[in-house]
């Protein structure tokens, strides 16, 4: 009975104070505002737990959740990964799932794909659709999305991510962080910083100049946290200067915390903890999935063995530590909690509904990408009676494996079942396996059921697809990559920029075989194509999830114009791009500095007049646009003054479309080096046939600036600058001098 009380007098004073309303000049109620009720809820519940009470809130109890205060009516904390979908429930202290039959749900199309949208409405969209889907599984965090920079296209978790432009990619990330967290779950962005390849994740020890950190790596958090408002970020395994990052003195405490005002929780990735001290100094909140040590590595149920737990508790007691680090951990947890788990405003949320599955079909559409398109050999012309599809990734299902972003989707429709759908009785669609990549299809206990064993040879299959080549009207060779292991795939990077299963031989086979033939790749990253010139349509499709196949038919069929553009530089070798210069090794066990500093993708290719397979902000529709002479406002502006310039973009095709608008910046003289250009805005504009519409952009000194180590600080030169409007990095329409005063 004296327990029950208790419990109910701490539920009732958390409730008394979070509920009562402030007397308002109308004499109604008015309830605290959301934030001052949450630090007095914080202050109320500080005060009143034990030192075993906030030890237990700062680290896992069980694989994905940290304990709550039950003593005090605070529940417990749930994480979710991941980025594209809510995972399949697993074992309380295990990988694997739990065998629910009640956790299938709406696999989204991966980030890249959304990225190549360049569409921040989508974006809201998706963040909305991926938030309900958490909040109705009754989550409170969700373990994404993940914003690091592709610096490297052999980078295994690519796909998870939004590409080569950290403008890009912060403007892309922050709708998303928004409209999750309207759904009272908190994003978890990640993997803050600096891990940009998978195969010694644990070890590598990154450094890289300043002006690389804050121009290049860094911008997307610090959207996702400044104007995301996201309540929580996970620090990545990698070390940053010998440090390692979960616990990083620089990154954590002075950038993150410090120079942009992070009020939420730092969560270690899953195993990123290797010791109590800097954890404890160093602004780590939320120790999760330690290999303890306190019985045998990997012991399970060991959470009394994790740093922040038993090791930091002791030091405590012993004296070693003082307890403010441990009260300001506190804070940032409960923080998180009455967010979330103790929200009383948040929706119920929604799972596998019409609309998730409209707004997958939807994104993935917006997000296919039209490299090229010879011949107008798409859209599938209506004399088309006979279609030949070919390639495994044309039935293979994509959305189990890859890591820990491995989904248990209700439903997902192959590119062939969706060509299939479309093409109704008036087209025959035939379909030839053409190569055997992966058989496998399982992931942490999750199962495609799909059995792809083949018994043909190489020789075999060729000869098949081939055969059946020269009987179709249109061949459609939908290959790529997939989510096993060193191809699209979490702790793994790919071995080469080549297609792999010798793809390359089928598809030239094809070629020969019949002209109109379209290749549609399914990855997360770039290959090498050297069948470019023999090919003439080319779809990147990415991982498009439960509605793949419909998504890509969409496409095929001309239903959806294409209007999505690359959010990353595909080199035409692996050598032309930066992070794979002679002399430089990669992957790296230990030591890897970024020498290219700010010259990552398009940037390099422009620094190096490297002419890349296809560019940064690529992408075709089935209409044309052309463009106006830009127009400035004026011809000059100072420090805190903008500029105005409009250009007239012209639908100039027979059919609707979307272009979009791309704006980068030329800084003509500068006292440090500075890239060719850069990306500062971009509008996605529809536009009827033969209609026109003036896009107007407004450049403020952000835009203008760079960061100077010595200050240390961003700052923009007085000097000549150039507004560069196009459709792509290498298709620039129009251009516009004018000064910073
Ligand atoms: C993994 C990943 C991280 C994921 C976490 C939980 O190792 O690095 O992205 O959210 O552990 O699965």
């Amino acid at each position: 009975m004296k327990k029950f009380l208790r419990v109910f007098a701490g539920i009732s004073a958390l409730c008394v104070l979070s509920c009562t309303p402030k007397p308002s000049g109308n004499g109604g109620p008015v309830y605290l505002d959301t934030h001052a009720d949450i630090e007095a809820r914080i202050d109320d519940a500080l005060s009143r737990m034990t030192l075993e009470e906030k030890i237990k809130i700062i680290h896992a109890q069980s694989k994905f959740s940290s304990a709550g205060v039950p003593r005090l009516g605070i529940p417990e904390l749930w994480t979710t990964d991941g980025p594209h979908g809510i995972r399949t429930e697993v074992l309380w202290d295990e990988w694997e799932q739990a065998g629910w039959t009640n956790d299938s749900i709406v696999a989204f199309p991966a980030l890249t794909a959304l990225a190549a949208t360049w569409d921040r409405d989508l974006s809201a969209l998706y963040g909305k659709s991926i938030g309900e889907e958490a909040r109705y599984r009754e989550k409170d965090v969700l373990l994404g999305p993940g914003v690091n920079i592709y610096r490297t296209p052999l980078n295994g978790r690519n796909f998870e991510y939004m590409g080569e432009d950290p403008y890009l990619s912060g403007q892309m990330v922050v709708p998303y962080v928004q409209q999750v967290q309207k759904n009272g779950v908190a994003v978890c962005v990640k993997h803050f910083a600096l891990n940009n390849e998978e195969t010694f994740r644990h070890t590598t020890d990154v450094d890289l100049d300043d002006r690389a950190l804050y121009e290049i790596y860094l911008p997307a958090f610090k959207a996702a946290v400044q104007q995301g408002g996201a309540w929580s970020i996970m620090g990545s395994y990698n070390l940053y200067r010998g440090q390692h990052v979960c616990y990083n003195q620089r990154l954590i405490m002075d950038i993150l915390k410090g120079e942009w005002g992070f009020d939420g929780a730092v969560i270690s990735d899953w195993g990123g903890v290797h010791e109590t001290d800097a954890a404890v100094k160093n602004g780590l909140d939320l120790e999760f999935g330690t290999w303890t040590d306190g019985l045998t590595m990997g012991a399970t149920n060991g959470y009394d063995a994790y740093f922040l737990a038993k090791p930091y508790r002791d030091g405590i007691l012993s004296g070693k530590y003082g307890t403010e680090e441990l009260d300001e951990k506190c804070r940032r947890v409960l923080r998180l909690i009455f967010r979330t788990a103790m929200n009383p405003d948040k929706p119920f949320g929604a799972i596998n509904s019409e609309a998730h599955y409209a707004a997958a079909r939807k994104i993935g559409a917006e997000g296919i990408v039209l490299l090229k398109n010879d011949n107008q050999v798409l859209p599938v012309a209506p004399g088309v009676k006979r279609i030949l599809v070919v390639g495994e990734n044309a039935v293979k299902m994509m959305t189990v494996g890859g890591g820990s972003s491995s989904l248990k989707v209700q439903h997902e429709i192959s590119p062939l079942d969706g060509i299939r759908a479309r093409a109704g009785k008036d087209i025959e669609v035939v379909y030839a396996r053409g190569y055997v990549g992966d058989t496998g299809g399982s992931y942490n206990g999750v199962s495609s059921g799909q059995d792809l064993s083949e018994s043909r040879t190489p020789e075999q299959l060729i000869a098949e697809a081939v055969e059946l080549a020269g009987q179709s009207d249109l061949v459609i060779f939908i290959g790529g990559l997939n989510k096993s292991n060193n191809q699209d795939c979490e702790g793994t990077d790919r071995r080469s920029l080549d297609l792999p299963y010798d793809q390359d031989a089928v598809i030239e086979a094809l070629a020969a075989a019949n002209p109109n033939l379209v290749v549609s790749l399914v990855s997360g990253n770039a290959v090498a194509m050297p069948w470019v010139d023999k090919v003439p349509a080319i779809l990147q499709t990415w991982y498009l999830g439960s509605e793949a196949g419909n998504a890509l038919a969409d496409v095929v069929f001309g239903d959806v114009n294409p209007s999505g553009k690359l959010p990353f530089t595909f080199p035409k070798q692996l050598t032309d791009s930066p992070a794979h210069q002679p002399g430089m090794t990669f992957p790296n066990r230990h030591k890897v500095v970024y020498e290219e500093g700010i010259f990552v993708g398009y940037r390099w290719f422009d620094e190096k007049d490297i002419e890349p397979l296809f560019a940064f902000g690529h992408g075709l529709s089935y209409t044309q646009f052309s463009y106006g002479e830009a127009k400035l406002d004026k011809s000059s502006m100072n420090e805190n003054g903008t500029v105005r310039l409009t250009v007239k973009v012209t639908n100039t095709g027979d059919r609707e479309g979307a272009e979009v608008v791309q704006l980068y910046i030329a800084d003509k003289e500068s006292s440090l080096p500075r890239p060719e250009k850069e990306l500062k805005d971009f509008q996605k504009v529809l536009l009827a046939p033969g209609q026109s519409k003036d896009v107007t952009f407004t450049i403020g000194a952000d835009a203008l600036k760079f960061y100077d180590p010595a200050l240390p600080g961003w700052k923009a030169e007085k000097g000549e600058f150039e507004a560069l409007v196009g459709s792509a990095s290498d298709d620039i329409r129009t251009r516009a001098a004018f000064t910073l005063k």
